[in-house]
């Protein structure tokens, strides 16, 4: 049995209207508010940065799951703590000296979390993932939401859940990237705690109803 927690991604909301639909998820059952930060250059999409972090803070009642997706992200760790991220995703990719990374986010007192595009193997993570408050596995490639869910994700997840199970049973397991009713029931089977989801939620008819429904999936 894994926990089913669900976190929306701001990325698909109406970014003119952005704190009512924060509004919006603070009435749900939503476990986090995932904010995705876009840099241009690690991904080839540019998204929003440290004064938006900060505004949605303010309002929030959830934790904050923030994604760097950005190059030198040890750059930016303190000023992201100061705007008010719980959760800090840097990407293995982006980090040449993942260790002191992982410290320094746990060290500016957030939760420790990184992140592995699709292609990039799971065993990359064999000796750090004991010191992980949390894997983000990519199940689309990063830099825009609405795309299809890649399906090698499960064998990931899989892979990933046994190396926990071994080493550190406390880390979470958060997939991100093509979610809806039928990946997320798949993925939360196949031992992800945590989804992502972004533009099936805020594409619903009723976002409140579609984000408590996938904690009864
Ligand atoms: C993509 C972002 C995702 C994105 C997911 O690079 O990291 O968080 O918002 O969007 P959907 O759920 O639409 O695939
Ligand atoms: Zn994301």
């Amino acid at each position: 049995m894994t926990t089913r927690l669900i976190a929306p991604s701001i990325l698909s909301a109406d970014f003119s209207r952005l704190g009512e639909d924060i509004e919006m998820i603070n009435q749900s059952h939503a476990d986090y508010i995932h904010c995705d930060v876009m840099d241009g250059v690690f991904v080839p999409n540019i998204s929003f940065g440290i004064p938006v972090i900060e505004k949605v803070a303010e309002i929030a009642k959830k934790p904050l799951d923030v994604h760097l997706m950005i190059v030198n992200p040890d750059n930016y760790i303190s000023a992201f703590q100061k705007a008010g991220a719980d959760i800090l995703t840097v990407h293995y990719e982006t980090c040449p000296h993942l260790h002191r990374t992982v410290s320094s986010i746990k060290e500016a007192g957030m939760k420790a979390s990184v992140c592995l595009n699709p292609h990039t193997p799971v065993t990359v993570l064999d000796d750090i993932i004991g010191d992980l408050d949390m894997v983000l596995l990519m199940s689309v490639n990063p830099g825009f939401g609405g795309q299809s869910f890649i399906k090698n994700t499960y064998k990931k997840v899989r892979l990933l859940k046994e190396m926990i199970a071994a080493k550190n049973p406390s880390c979470l397991i958060e997939v991100d990237g093509g979610v809806n009713f039928e990946t997320g029931l798949n993925l939360y089977d196949a031992g992800a705690d945590v989804l992502v989801s972004g533009s099936f939620i805020f594409k619903a008819d009723d976002p409140i109803a579609a984000i408590n429904h996938f904690k009864t999936l």
